[in-house]
């Protein structure tokens, strides 16, 4: 079963990003002076996206017989710099597909594949806006 265990590792693997993420994104959002700027609000919607990420992950893992990892990795926050905040959100993110791409390509399972390419595309979308909210906010700098 050592083809099961692996995706079960991989999985989990998975989940434990998430969980960062979603403890990364809500530290950022709660330093956050204005809660209600643009990045403020995209770190606690986006955070509630990797929740339901991490349902799924969980929901598949246990469907296996398995049981989630839910312990956090070592967190490295970045503190109250709102550029800062988005560089490691978009570091995150870059991460999170990579490791999808590579645990779509090592799976065989095709349900598992088909959840985790959805999991992907709306971590591309996550990517794409915290790209977009960095470059506001060195241009909204430079013009400082
Ligand atoms: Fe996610
Ligand atoms: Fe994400």
């Amino acid at each position: 079963m050592a083809e099961k265990d692996d995706m079960i590792r991989m999985l989990n693997d998975d989940l434990t990003g998430e969980i960062e993420a979603i403890l990364v994104y809500m530290e950022a959002h709660f330093l956050m002076e204005d809660k209600h700027c643009p990045t403020s609000l995209a770190m606690l919607e986006i955070a509630m996206d990797e929740m339901r990420h991490v349902q799924w992950l969980a929901e598949e893992i246990a469907e296996m017989d398995a049981d989630p990892e839910l312990t956090p990795r070592k967190l490295r926050f970045a503190g109250r710099d709102l550029e800062a905040a988005l560089e490691r959100a978009v570091g995150l993110e870059t991460g999170a597909i990579a490791q999808y791409e590579a645990h779509i390509a090592a799976i065989s399972d095709a349900g598992v594949r088909r959840m985790l390419a959805h999991i992907r595309d709306e971590e591309e979308d996550h990517h794409k806006q915290f790209v977009g909210l960095l470059a506001k906010v060195r241009e909204a700098a430079a013009d400082r």
